[in-house]
């Protein structure tokens, strides 16, 4: 199924991170951290195994910067246009995105995903996740949050927006390329895409990712 859920992320860099969720091991754990409408959730949802969890956490809150004014929205949103009407309103009704978030995945995703309805410093982390997408708050002080807060030694991190409209984001690659040396990872960030992936020197990613 296409993702035509709206948000900013771009097609490819939606493929890859159903490419990274589909290889998480059996049973193992995935964290979204900034889900907005569910576009990224989707992505990541789709190709994982049963067996492996998928758990966000977003405020959801109506705010300046992510207002249910669609259409005259400052930023560009991908995906279906009519959904992206449909959400806000619903969300404006309700105040809240996540009855948008609910709409655009569809019933049968929504109740197959863990959702914590706070800032990514109120969750009370109680696991280790194998796959962390990051795309929370994207100032300095809040990406190194989530990143030390969900790193372990093996695990892997991912990140949108590494490079995309550079001044605005120079405080997420700033945090993001401290945290490559602060945890001696290898930083990788493809042709064409705004992600980057923070992967670990030791165990089961090092080796899935080596072809990289
Ligand atoms: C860039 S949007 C996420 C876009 C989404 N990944 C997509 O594919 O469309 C950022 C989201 O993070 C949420 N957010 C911002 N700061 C946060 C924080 N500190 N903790 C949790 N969620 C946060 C916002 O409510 C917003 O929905």
């Amino acid at each position: 199924m296409i993702n035509n859920i709206p948000g900013w992320m771009t097609s490819r860099d939606l493929d890859i991170l159903s490419k990274l969720s589909s290889l998480c091991p059996e049973n193992s754990s995935i964290l979204e951290v900034g889900s907005f409408l569910g576009r990224s959730t989707y992505s990541l949802y789709k190709n994982k195994k049963d067996s492996v969890s998928l758990s966000v956490i977003d405020t959801f809150e109506i705010s300046n910067t992510y207002n249910t004014d669609v259409e005259n929205f400052k930023y560009k949103l991908d995906g279906d246009p009519t959904l992206a009407l449909e959400a806000s309103a619903l969300s404006e009704k309700e105040n809240s995105w996540l009855s948008g978030f609910k709409l655009c995945l569809g019933e049968d995703v929504y109740t197959n995903i863990n959702i914590n309805v706070c800032t990514s410093s109120q969750y009370n982390k109680t696991k280790d996740f194998e796959l962390v997408f990051i795309d929370g708050g994207h100032d300095r002080d809040t990406v190194l949050h989530d990143i030390d807060k969900f790193v372990t030694p093996t695990n892997l991190l991912i990140g949108d927006d590494f490079g995309a409209q550079y001044m605005k984001y120079m405080g997420l690659i700033d945090a993001v390329s401290y945290s490559k040396i602060k945890y001696n990872r290898t930083l990788v960030c493809l042709d064409n895409s705004r992600l980057w992936m923070l992967i670990p020197n030791t165990g089961y990613w090092k080796e899935a990712l080596s072809v990289l």
